[in-house]
């Protein structure tokens, strides 16, 4: 079983990170695969809306750029499938939507590729705008055919400068519980 977590922060070693990492330990415990998948410095273009995934034989995504295929294989191959982002004017980083846009795009012209697959999203905030993001992520995950599982909070974490995701207990609980739910649901549905 593979879980994978995908942060949509450009900051390397940001918060989104870090809280991500909680995550990752506690499937790990479960005996999970896992595997950070950290968008900073790749090349995934945003969806340009030509439908050429629709209409091409093999129903690929038509644009050129050098990641996006390989971030699409790890997701394909993924059980479970979180995603981190930070808060961006109330919304997921720009990073992140170009992959979730032509992912999903791509996957629900193939038949839903990520049906059923475990997952949720992650989000971090300094301030404002956490509700909407979580929201945001949220749907993807629901028009996409997949499971999301609860926690004894929403995964919403505060944090500003590198780290200091780090005095937020509250969040690290939230994501760790979340993690926990993660492996208890795969677990059975493999059973
Ligand atoms: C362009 C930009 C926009 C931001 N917009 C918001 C916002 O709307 N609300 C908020 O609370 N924080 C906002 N922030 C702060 C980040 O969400 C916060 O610093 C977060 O911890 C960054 O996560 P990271 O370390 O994983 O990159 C913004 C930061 C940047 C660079």
């Amino acid at each position: 079983m593979k879980a994978i977590a995908i942060s949509g922060s450009p900051r390397k070693n940001g918060n989104t990170e870090k809280l991500l990492d909680y995550g990752l330990k506690v499937l790990e415990k479960e005996g999970i695969e896992t595997e950070l998948v950290p968008l900073q410095g790749k090349d995934i273009k945003p969806c340009t809306g030509c439908l050429g995934c629709r209409k091409n034989s093999d129903k690929r995504c038509v644009l050129k750029d050098n990641d996006f295929e390989k971030i699409f294989r790890k997701m394909l191959n993924a059980d479970i499938i979180i995603v981190g982002s930070p808060v961006y004017f109330g919304s997921a980083t720009s990073q992140l939507t170009a992959l979730l846009d032509r992912a999903g795009y791509v996957s629900r012209g193939r038949g839903n590729l990520f049906s059923r697959k475990l997952g949720g999203p992650v989000v971090v905030a300094r301030r404002a705008g956490q509700n909407f993001t979580f929201a945001q992520l949220i749907s993807w995950y629901i028009i996409n055919d997949m499971i999301v599982p609860g926690s004894s909070y929403w995964s919403i974490g505060f944090g500003g400068a590198k780290g200091e995701i780090e005095e937020d207990s509250e969040a690290i609980a939230s994501v760790q519980r979340f993690a926990e739910n993660l492996a208890w649901l795969a677990h059975k549905i493999t059973k």
